[in-house]
């Protein structure tokens, strides 16, 4: 039956950056030989981090009806409320912030607490004005693009582009015209920035800070890397948080990406909102999430794993991953973008002769996922040709399928000049 859809449902129906880079990287697990995998978002399998939650999971599992109580009981809409207390006393001892549980609400992963708040603020308000989220510094996280609820929902600004030696460089606000006009109903950025390992500095966010509280917006902070946990990052940052911000987490990063747990800090009453929204969309956040890591956030030991296994563990990655590139590039025209955290390369190639999306398939035939730079710039609908020359290279793997999905990245780009 050929079903007539809603405009909402065609948007689904089209071209989605995400759902194809998913299905790319899907259908890429089950290839043989399957492909080297520089394309996706997946973390790490950290053997400690594995051993941790197992540990955990066999502590569960050995006490009389508290799995069965965690399989059968639906949590309520805020998330498990011992956890919610566990963040609230680690978040006061760790950066002495005024917070409770009533500042927590758990989510679906994080990408569902973009959905919730994106539409809290953004779309289409009373008396037929509509409000936009701006991305003040795009390349920006690919997720974003589709979850707004209506359509021409971002607003996103090119960044200003620092060199910092011949072939490093940095993106940073480009604070210049910046105005947050009435049309804009939050901003958001992610930090570590995903796609580029960029961390925004904290002169920078306390800037957007003041613009966005003298404009009576929300600053949304998108930490899936950040600090205290993952801390898949190589830089060192100041954590802020009042009521104006709102901090979203995740455990993915840390190493629990199917558990889908994220959790978003903010004021009681978004909270609040974000959990009524939680109940209507899912019912409940999933509770093995927050029972996994219970303990790891009592003790205290998830900000030690963090910052003792992941932080290391990502920063030789980037590192060997950062060496190999510039030997296979030495002497062509190339920049990376500072790796300062996530579990990306970003290279900007000039004066490529074709676009990344040309090179993203070129390397696909040889056996190697990336992904061309263009899905990163949601909201930035201007013509920009720095969209196409650019490519993201994920690290995170495997150090022998890095090594040699590198070298066949050097070869093909040589081959092109
Ligand atoms: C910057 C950023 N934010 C949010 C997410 C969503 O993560 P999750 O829904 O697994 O918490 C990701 C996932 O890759 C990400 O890279």
């Amino acid at each position: 039956m050929d079903y007539k859809l809603s405009e909402f449902g065609k948007r689904f129906a089209g071209k989605i950056g995400i759902t194809e880079l998913m299905d790319d990287l899907g259908a890429a697990l089950s290839a043989d030989p399957a492909p080297l995998m520089l394309g996706g978002g997946n973390p790490a399998h950290i053997p400690e981090i594995q051993a941790a939650a197992r540990k955990r999971m066999e502590a569960i599992l050995a006490q009389p009806g508290e799995f069965e109580r965690l399989i059968g009981n639906y949590d309520t809409p805020q998330g498990a409320m011992p956890f919610l207390e566990a963040l609230a006393e680690l978040f006061q001892q760790t950066y002495g912030w005024d917070v409770g549980p009533e500042n927590f609400a758990l989510t679906n992963g994080s990408q569902n607490a973009f959905l919730s708040l994106f539409n809290l603020f953004a779309g289409e308000f009373s008396g037929g004005q509509k409000r936009k989220i701006m991305l003040p510094l795009t390349p920006e996280y690919i997720g974003y693009t589709e979850v707004g609820l209506t359509s021409d929902f971002f607003t996103a600004r090119r960044p200003e582009i620092q060199m910092l030696d011949e072939h490093l460089f940095k993106y940073r606000v480009d604070f210049d015209g910046l105005e947050i006009r009435d049309e804009v109903g939050a901003l958001c950025l992610s930090r570590p920035t995903n796609p580029t390992g960029n961390v925004v500095t904290d002169e920078e966010i306390s800037r957007l800070r003041n613009l966005a509280r003298s404009a009576g917006k929300p600053l949304i902070l998108d930490n899936a890397y950040g600090a205290p946990f993952p801390y898949a990052m190589q830089t060192e940052v100041k954590p802020v948080w009042d009521e104006d911000l709102i901090l979203c987490l995740s455990l993915s990063k840390f190493g629990l990406p199917t558990l889908r747990t994220g959790i978003v800090l903010a004021s009681k009453e978004i909270i609040r909102l974000v959990s009524r929204m939680t109940s209507v969309f899912s019912l409940a956040p999933g509770s093995l999430g927050p029972a996994l890591a219970l303990d790891l956030v009592r003790s205290g030991e998830i900000l030690r794993l963090s910052k003792e296994v992941i932080r290391p563990f990502y920063g030789d990655k980037s590192k060997r991953a950062v060496d190999q590139l510039k030997q296979e590039l030495e002497g062509l025209p190339y920049a990376i973008h500072k790796p300062e955290g996530a579990l990306f390369l970003w290279l900007w190639l000039d004066q490529l002769p074709i676009t990344s999306e040309e090179l993203y398939q070129r390397l696909k035939r040889k056996g190697v996922l990336i992904v061309p730079g263009h899905y990163f710039f949601p909201g930035l609908n201007e013509i920009w040709d720095h969209k196409n020359k650019c490519i993201r290279i994920t690290f995170a793997q495997d150090n022998k399928v890095v090594a040699l999905g590198l070298s066949i990245i050097g070869e093909e780009i040589r081959s092109l000049f």
